[in-house]
């Protein structure tokens, strides 16, 4: 199929049962833009009742879509992945304006985002089940893997493409048919990536997309949880709402995965090499200002190089160019809303009021736009601090020293989260103990970017359930089924 090279408006409607759809209460709210403040589109605000027609539009569509071959599936996705390919960097220009990321970062991340549906289109053809010997001679065993139904989806604003494509493919490669939240910030990507399947081919009803206001969302949220029409609930979000989602699927024994916060350690230890471990943080650490899941956000930095690594860290930090990401040279962006400003703001003052050294930055960068954010680097940080215990989500490097490798562990584990981990080490014997020591689902050893379509993707602790990406991907979307064949009489 050739693919079409897009350049008209965006959709700024929801996306129901193939059809543009209105909130039927007529509301509306705005799309803002995180660099300017301004609004760039005004989208309607669903409520339960709209988005319990986008779950019978999934039901119904669900009816035919399981019964489409793996091949079939594997096609459209194909189809999609080329059209997307196709239109990067309209993409690319949409997570800026929504999400604030600079241009090139845009770029990796629609890249990213696009991996995910390639993969599951080669994936959808490799959703084996199982043969196992029996133990009796008159009964053969067979495990098949079917869908699980219609799902619901609920997406943050931090990945607009990427965490929408890794989901919804692996669900529709799957057999499932789904329900798109997207996060209120940034629903435009949404509705682009639903408009470019329906081009594809993917048939109505198969992906929805529903828009909501942050005041109707945990309506929206409780109605997907709680739906008997509704088989699975994929979030990728905060812990807190992960665990308020967990408790809703409950009411229908409904299968969950969550990919929640982190509050990932980053240690270097001596003998490592400090460039590569400093390049390694500022990857790790300003990808997206600071707003990624992964984000480093302990750095534990072995006592003997400490300040060497300090130093380092700060005359890379001080390079940075902050400014509205569509600008070339920009490679910081703004923080996506006031609320980010303001929790960001409260860990850098509450580590200022209890002692620690803020070495660089520790204000609001009110010149560039009143959502940016100085990069800041702070050390002599304790226990009791905020920076130290919650997840930042903002451009904030915080250094703490250790002397051992127990002790570098001990406060590497010491949260109730741990989804990925870092650490720099040139030690053989270190880089095992270390890798199987840390609580986390991921580990990165002398690397601060680990993110991969190839890869399972997900936490251990309060950071989640299940695994996305990778051959495991599907499996959030599948039950098992058991088929006993009795009675065979074998020769
Ligand atoms: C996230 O921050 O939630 C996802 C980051 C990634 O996939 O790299």
């Amino acid at each position: 199929m050739c693919a079409l090279r897009y350049s008209s408006s965006w959709p700024t409607k929801a996306y129901v049962n193939g059809q543009w759809y209105d909130a039927k209460s007529g509301k509306t709210f705005d799309v803002i833009n995180p660099a300017t403040g301004k609004a760039i589109a005004t989208v309607p605000d669903l409520d339960a009742s709209d988005v319990q027609v986008a779950i019978n539009a999934a039901n119904d569509a669900f009816k035919t879509w399981k019964k489409t071959t793996a091949k079939e599936r594997s096609d459209l996705l194909r189809n999609w992945y080329n059209i997307l390919v196709d239109n990067k960097e309209y993409l690319a220009e949409i997570v800026t304006a929504e999400a604030g990321k600079p241009l090139a970062e845009s770029l990796g991340e629609v890249a990213y985002g696009n991996s995910f549906v390639e993969w599951f289109s080669e994936e959808a053809r490799r959703n084996y089940g199982e043969y196992v010997p029996s133990p009796i001679k008159s009964k053969e065993i067979l495990m098949i893997r079917q869908p699980l139904g219609p799902v619901g989806l609920i997406t943050p604003w931090n990945f607009p493409i990427a965490m929408i494509t890794r989901k919804a493919s692996a669900a529709l490669a799957a057999g499932c048919t789904c329900v798109i939240k997207p996060a209120e910030n940034t629903p435009i990507m949404a509705l682009v990536l639903a408009k470019f399947a329906e081009d594809a081919g993917i048939p109505k009803g198969v992906i929805n997309v529903v828009t909501a206001s942050r005041a109707n969302t945990p309506q929206v949220g409780q109605l997907l949880c709680e739906s008997p029409d509704i088989y699975g609930i994929s979030f990728t979000g905060s812990t807190e709402v992960g665990k308020l989602l967990y408790k809703q699927c409950s009411s229908t024994v409904k299968r969950i995965g969550l990919e929640l916060g982190g509050n990932a350690p980053f240690i270097v230890f001596e003998g490592a090499d400090v460039d590569k471990a400093v390049a390694g943080a500022m990857a790790s650490k300003f990808r997206n200002c600071g707003q990624t899941c992964v984000s480093a956000n302990r750095f534990i930095i072995q006592n003997k190089i400490f300040p060497e690594f300090v130093t380092k860290l700060q005359s890379a930090m001080e390079k940075l160019v902050i400014g509205n990401g569509k600008d070339s040279g920009v490679n910081m962006g703004p923080l996506i809303n006031m609320s980010q400003v303001e929790k960001v703001d409260r860990i850098v003052n509450d580590a200022k009021s209890k002692g620690a050294t803020i070495v660089m930055g520790g204000n609001r960068a009110q010149t560039f736009g009143e959502r940016f954010y100085e990069p800041t680097l702070i050390t002599d940080v304790k226990e009791n601090m905020a920076c130290y215990v919650e997840e930042i989500f903002g451009p904030v490097a915080v250094c703490i020293g250790f002397d051992t490798e127990e002790e570098g562990l001990k406060i590497a584990n010491s949260t109730n989260r741990g989804l990925a981990g870092y650490f720099y080490s040139n030690d053989l014997s270190q880089v095992w103990r270390v890798t199987k020591a840390l609580e986390v689902g991921m580990v990165g050893v002398n690397e601060g970017i680990i993110s991969s379509t190839e890869a399972a993707f997900g936490g251990v602790k309060e950071s989640g359930l299940g695994r996305e990406g990778s051959s495991h991907g599907m499996e959030e979307y599948t039950e098992i089924k058991y088929v006993c064949f009795g009675n065979i009489q074998q020769e």
